[in-house]
């Protein structure tokens, strides 16, 4: 139980991947919050929980009131977690009004949660603090031009972050989790713009494994790797985790 002691939140725990970072931070011991859009989402996850405790809050990342007041707790890990594809379409095709809504999301609610995150944990003395990456925030994808960049300004937010704060505790990790089987995927599929959407579904991974490797992160054994992009996929990430090699 590694993160015994250690309180945890995870932003839209409530299904796919971050359902996944919740279960996986419970079983290594943390006590842990996760956000979700409607109390039926909170109700839907503690089913899938099953025996797992975890406590839901019905918070919308965008909601700066109510993730402040959540978030002034005073977590000793985030998890930036919550997230959306869309707009999908090439640059004439989306208004500009989905292309913010996607920025506020993915960007700026995480800047806003990590800001307020931080100063609980500069105060305590440390902290960890992990950003949903994709191969998005490096390579562009046609159709995906808010999400690219959303996620290229996360990348540098972590950076950032690492710089300003990394010698006061402040342990922050950029995290692609790779093709992984969530809703998220079936938009992808449906929209069939770009290589990523022609991923069969039998070829992507399980939740479980970027969750375990989340977790992972958030211990000590992540030390030296703080500050920097990752991503699943590398051979010498799975390997300190535990994961196994890709063919
Ligand atoms: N799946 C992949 O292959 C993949 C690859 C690279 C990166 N990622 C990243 O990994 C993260 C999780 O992805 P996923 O595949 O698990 O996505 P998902 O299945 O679509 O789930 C997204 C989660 O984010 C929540 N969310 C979205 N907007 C929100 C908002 N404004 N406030 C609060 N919660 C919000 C959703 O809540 P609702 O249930 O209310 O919609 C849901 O819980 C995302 O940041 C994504 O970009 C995923």
């Amino acid at each position: 139980m590694t993160l015994s002691g250690k309180t945890a939140l995870v932003t839209g725990g409530n299904r796919g991947i971050g359902l996944a970072v919740v279960r996986a931070l419970a079983e290594a011991g943390a006590t842990v919050h996760f956000t979700a859009r409607s109390a039926a989402n909170i109700a839907a996850a503690q089913r899938a929980l099953g025996p797992i405790v975890a406590t839901g809050h019905h918070a919308n990342m965008t909601d700066r009131d109510a993730m402040t007041t959540l978030l002034d707790q005073g977590f000793d890990i985030l998890i930036n977690n919550a997230g959306v594809i869309g707009p999908i379409g090439r640059m004439l095709e989306v208004s500009p009004e989905d292309w913010a809504r996607n920025i506020e999301t993915n960007l700026i609610a995480a800047f806003h949660a990590t800001q307020t995150a931080l100063r609980h944990m500069v105060g305590k003395g440390g902290g960890t603090i992990v950003n949903l990456s994709s191969g998005a925030a490096h390579r562009p994808q046609e159709g995906w031009s808010a999400y690219c960049a959303g996620k290229a300004g996360l990348a540098m937010l972590t950076w950032s972050l690492h710089l300003e704060y990394g010698d006061q505790g402040i342990r922050v990790f950029g995290f692609a989790p790779g093709v992984v089987d969530t809703d998220m995927q079936v938009s992808i599929r449906a929209s069939g713009i770009n290589p990523v959407s022609k991923i069969p579904r039998e070829n992507l991974a399980p939740a479980e494994e970027p969750a375990r490797a989340i977790a992972w992160l958030c211990t000590p054994a992540a030390d030296a790797l703080a500050g920097q992009e990752l991503d699943v996929r590398s051979p010498d990430l799975r390997r300190s985790v535990g994961l196994e090699a890709l063919e």
